[in-house]
Order: structure tokens, then sequence, then C-alpha cells
């Protein structure tokens, strides 16, 4: 997850620029930069490291100017050197960005082909090429942006500065959040309300697919089509910016909306794209360890068992999961090679948090997987694996477990490699297949008219099944633990094969079951449960890849996500999952933030 920010206006830009920048930096600070015009050209500073080097740089070499775009990286594409950091320039452009060009190396082959030089690794730099050309073909602007955004794959967010376009600042957004601050006689574009906190509290949010011209006296915004949108602007305090709802209605929503954006800056922090590869981990020898053993609670619990699949099936290493408070009174039998990993959001959960302290006691080595940097977990454990999710309000966990299922599936493709489990080529397409997840993941939230449908069933309903095999088997108690949770509906999550041995008994015409049945190697397993629940009409919603099947002669509901590496389905089926529970729970009125009894850390037993 890197930071943007763009000023346009009368005064000074580049202060503005770095007061900003500042306030990103929790979003990522291996690399910072700035560019602006000065005298009609653009002119850049960009240092390695944290603000404070940039400022130093600007100390040396300053920069005047009214209007720049400014960023701070955390790097995916090519180490945070100079060379890569953004701004990116080629001829007059100069471009920020965050998130990730999937089709990044096709797009240089063919801009290479045709003569233009890279100066840097990173995907960043096809854009600004890429909107240089446009702009030399005639076009104007805004139709140059539309016609490079037409050919992009990925989730991202852009700022672009034009030499020979004296007030003008581009964004565009798909995936990954962009604002645009309403100022007096200035405007701003920012990765979050927090970037353009300090100068305005006036937002508008710009939408999937969205882009937008920016200029001292105003905005205009267009849609993915490039028809001209409206998006209303909002007022939201600046202290509270990073955790306003923006125009969402409720946290949780919110936090969903912002799983591309989590789940690439997690990824990031694991896997290698340039180089196609698992970063290696390097406090822990993955090779040599003889078995994990997980430890976690709620949400956290179900993103490990997910895991536990991958480790095995991928890396061959045994992998226990287990509820933190069964865990820590059980006095289990643990061997010495045993990698302890403890799965926690708060990294304060009292349950998870003693497991991981008797583990250490019995002299394992012991690893945190948690959202919360600086929390006891974080600081217990011998290892840190932070998750990038950014802060979560909503008490029930959406964003924090899909960063979790991101690392725990990176850290097992890094557990597969170190093991010598699978070929270079294996690992590429693993992957390739993980950083095309926040874009799937957009793609789900962009068309969700299916699901409200269905939420409004289940809004009647008092009991409801999940099923699921393999992977999805976790994710289906997960999706039953968040419909319980802000709904209070009785939900129960089953491993599919496991119906006819008794939940069976439970299915009428008024229990909706919900299947989640990616195109995986059991599909036709699940196909054929759905037909042994329809032949006793139950009402069937099958949460199924556009590509499927439906099961011969069964009637189902089908609600459709894209199309994925099987891999990577619990990342893309987690999304209906979590937005089923939110619509049920909006349709039922009930306090979607903060349901009943429950707590979103528990330092207690
Ligand atoms: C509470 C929350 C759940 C969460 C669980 C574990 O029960 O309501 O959403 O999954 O604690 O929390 P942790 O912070 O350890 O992930």
């Amino acid at each position: 997850m890197c930071g943007i920010i763009g000023v346009t206006g009368t005064g000074p830009a580049v202060p503005r620029l770095i007061d900003s920048l500042k306030r990103l930096e929790y979003r990522g600070y291996d690399s910072a930069g700035v560019a602006a015009l000065v005298d009609g050209k653009i002119e850049r500073r960009r240092a390695p490291g944290k603000i404070r080097a940039l400022e130093e740089v600007l100390v040396e070499q300053p920069l005047s100017s009214t209007i720049g775009i400014g960023h701070t990286r955390w790097a995916t594409h090519g180490a945070p050197t100079r060379p890569n950091a953004h701004p990116h320039k080629a001829g007059r452009v100069a471009v920020v960005h965050n998130g990730i060009i999937e089709n990044f190396a096709e797009l240089k082959a063919e801009l290479e082909a045709v003569g233009r030089v890279f100066e840097s690794q990173t995907d960043t730099e096809v854009v600004a090429h890429m909107m240089d050309a446009a702009l030399e073909s005639g076009l104007e602007p805004t139709k140059a942006l539309k016609s490079v955004l037409d050919r992009l794959t990925g989730a991202y967010a852009l700022g672009v500065l034009i030499e020979g376009e004296d007030e003008l600042l581009l964004g565009a957004r798909r995936g990954s959040p962009l604002v645009v601050g309403w100022g007096e006689g200035e405007m701003y574009l920012g990765s979050d309300a927090l970037a353009v906190g300090p100068f305005t509290q006036k937002i508008s949010y710009l939408e999937e697919g969205d882009f937008v011209a920016i200029d001292r006296s105003g905005a205009r915004m267009f849609d993915a089509d490039g028809q001209a949108a409206d998006r209303p602007i909002v007022q939201v305090s600046a202290s509270a910016a990073m955790v306003e709802k923006g125009n969402y209605r409720h946290f949780m929503e919110k936090e969903i909306h912002e799983q591309p954006d989590s789940v690439q800056h997690t990824l990031a922090a694991y896997l290698d794209l340039a180089g196609m590869k698992a970063k290696p981990v390097e406090s822990v020898d993955l090779a040599k360890i003889g078995r994990i053993q997980i430890i976690a609670c709620g949400t956290a619990f179900y993103a490990g068992q997910i895991a536990r699949y991958a480790f095995e099936r991928l890396a061959g290493l045994p992998c226990d999961v287990e509820i933190a408070s069964e865990f820590r009174y059980r006095e289990p039998a643990v061997s010495k090679d045993t990698l302890a990993v403890a799965v926690s959001q708060s990294g304060e959960t009292a349950d998870t948090l003693a497991s991981l302290t008797w583990c250490k006691r019995q002299g394992l080595k012991t690893a945190a997987v948690v959202n919360v940097h600086t929390s006891s977990m974080a600081r217990e454990a011998d290892v840190l694996w932070p998750t990038y999710a950014g802060p979560e309000i909503g008490v029930a966990s959406t964003k924090a477990f899909t960063a979790q299922v991101a690392a725990l599936l990176s850290l097992a493709v890094a557990a597969a490699s170190a093991r010598g489990r699978i070929a270079p080529e294996e690992e590429a397409r693993l992957v390739k297949a993980l950083f095309e997840a926040p874009r799937l993941i957009a793609e789900t939230l962009a068309d969700d008219s299916d699901l409200r449908d269905v939420a409004q069933e289940l809004a009647k309903a008092s009991d409801v099944i999940f099923l699921g095999r393999g992977q999805m088997f976790p994710l289906a108690m997960e999706g039953a633990l968040k419909l319980k949770e802000i709904s209070y509906i009785h939900a129960e999550g089953y491993a599919a094969g496991e119906l006819k041995h008794g939940p069976i008994a439970l299915v009428d015409e008024q229990t909706p079951i919900i299947a989640l049945a990616p195109l995986d190697a059991v599909f036709e397993k699940t196909a054929s449960n759905l037909q042994e629940v329809a032949a006793r009409g139950g009402p069937v919603i099958m949460v199924t890849p556009i590509g499927a099947p439906s099961p011969h002669g069964t009637a189902v509901w089908r609600v459709s996500v894209p199309d994925c590496d099987p891999y990577v389905a619990p990342l893309v089926h987690a999304i209906p999952v979590q937005l089923l529970a939110y619509y049920t729970a909006v349709q039922k009125g009930t306090d979607v933030d903060q349901p009943r009894n429950l707590a979103k850390s528990v330092t207690v037993e």
C-alpha cells in the first residue's frame, strides 16, 4: 500500500505535499518522492528511506511550484531505490501509483518495441510512457488517460502531472481508493481522506473505475465508461479521517471495500512480483521445522484453518490449527521442531496470547501473524509476520481476515519453495495468482446486486447452513460466524461431505443452504452434495465462478464470482460471504458495527 497526494492551487505546493506524505507514512515508507511543475517543466525529487530523507534532498534542491504530486512507497516491483521511487516520468508525464499493474510486463515489451526506454524496474513506469504516448498522439488529457486505463489490468490508484498543463492533475481508481479534496482555490487528490486532512475536510470519494481531472477551481469526474459522473462532497473530521466511514454506511462495509488494497499491501510484504517468487523468510528456517501449530480465536482461527490446507498440500508441512482457549488448557504434546504461530487481528486476545506464551515456555520457536504491529503478541513472539489491513473498527472482522489468509498463503509458498516442494515455474504461477487476487476482489465488490437479493431472503430465515469442501470448509464456518455475529440468525458451517451424517435432517424449504463452490478438484463432489439438499426441498445458493457449471437437474440460485485459481479462491469467495452477512444484517436493522454481546478485542478469558 502506497500513499498518494496531489495539490493544485496558488500557494507553494511542495511543503503541502511533504506535510501530507508524513501523514501517509503509515501506508509505506521505503522511499518517497515529489514531482512539480517548475517554469512549465516537470522537476522531481526522490529519495530512498523515510520522508526525512526526501526533505533533506529538498533542502539542497528546493522546488518552487503551485502544482505537484507526491508519493510514499511500499515496494512491490523493484527494490526501494531512488530510480524505483515514484513519481515516474516519461516525456511530458509524471505518475504516482498505488497498487499493481498486472499486465505491465506485456505493456512494457510493447513500449520497448517502439523505442521507449525505461529507467526503473517498476510496473508504474509503463503508465507514464503510455500516457505520454497517448498525449503525443494528440488526445486531450482526460481522453488520453481513459485510453490508458482501458489497457490496464490490476487494482490501482493513480495521480498524473502533465507538462504544458499548468493547473491540471489527473487521477484514477480501480480497486485502490482515491479521494478528491475540495479547498478554497486549491484542489487535492489523495489516497485517503487522511492524505488531504491537513488542508480540507471536504471530500469526494471516487467510485470503482472512476477517473478525474482537477484544477484550481474544481473537479470533473468520470465513470469507468468515460461518462461525466457526480460524486457527492462529504464533510469528514480531519483528526479522525483515518477511521471515518467516508461515504459508507458502516465501518464493516467500508472495511469490506478496502480489501483490494489491504490484501495487496499484505501480499507485497511477502511476495516479490518482479522476481515472481516468495520473499525469503529469514527469521525462521522453514526448511527445517517439522510442524506448524497455529493458535487463534474466532475469525483468525478460520484463517488458520484455510492456511492448513496450503501448508500441508503445498509445503508438505504438517499443520495443526486449534482454538486458543482449548489449546492453552489441554497440555498438548508438542515436538521441539514445531513452529507455533499465533494469528490475531488485535494481537491482544487473552487466550491466544496465553497460548503463545505457553509455547514459548516449552522452548518452541514462535511467530505472530498480527495486524496491530505494536501489540502484545507482536512483542512476545520471536518473529512478527505482520498483516497490513490497517485499523479495523467493525467488530465483525473482514479485511483483517483476508489479510491473514493472504499472509499465510504467501508464507506457505515460501515454505514450499524453501522445502524444495515446488519448482520455480510453479512458484511463479502461485505468486501471479496471489497478486491477481486484489483485482478479483475488486471485481467481486463491483457487482453485488445478486447478493443484495439473496440477503433479502436470508433475512427471513431462522437457520442457514453454509457448505464447503477443502479450503471452503473453514470459509463456510467463517460465513456462518459472520451471519450469526451481525444478523443474529442461527447459522452453521459444515464440510459439504459431512452433511448427510446429521445436519441434512435440518434441511427444509425454510432453510437456505449456501454452498461455496470454486472450480477446484472437489467441485463435482460439492455439486452432488447440493443435489442431495435440493432433493429435500432446501433452497440452494451457490457461490461459484462464472465459468462453473450448475449441478445437473438442480435448481440453484447462483451468485457469481470471477474465475480464479483455486489457490486464491478463499480470498475471492470471502467477499460474497462477508457481503451476505452485511446486507442481511442491514435488512434486519441490527447494529452492524457493534453487534450485541460482542467485543472487538477480547482481553479476558
Ligand atoms: C473477537 C472478535 C472477533 C475476532 C476474535 C479474535 O471475538 O469479535 O471478530 O475474530 O475476537 O480476535 P483477534 O484480535 O485475536 O483476531
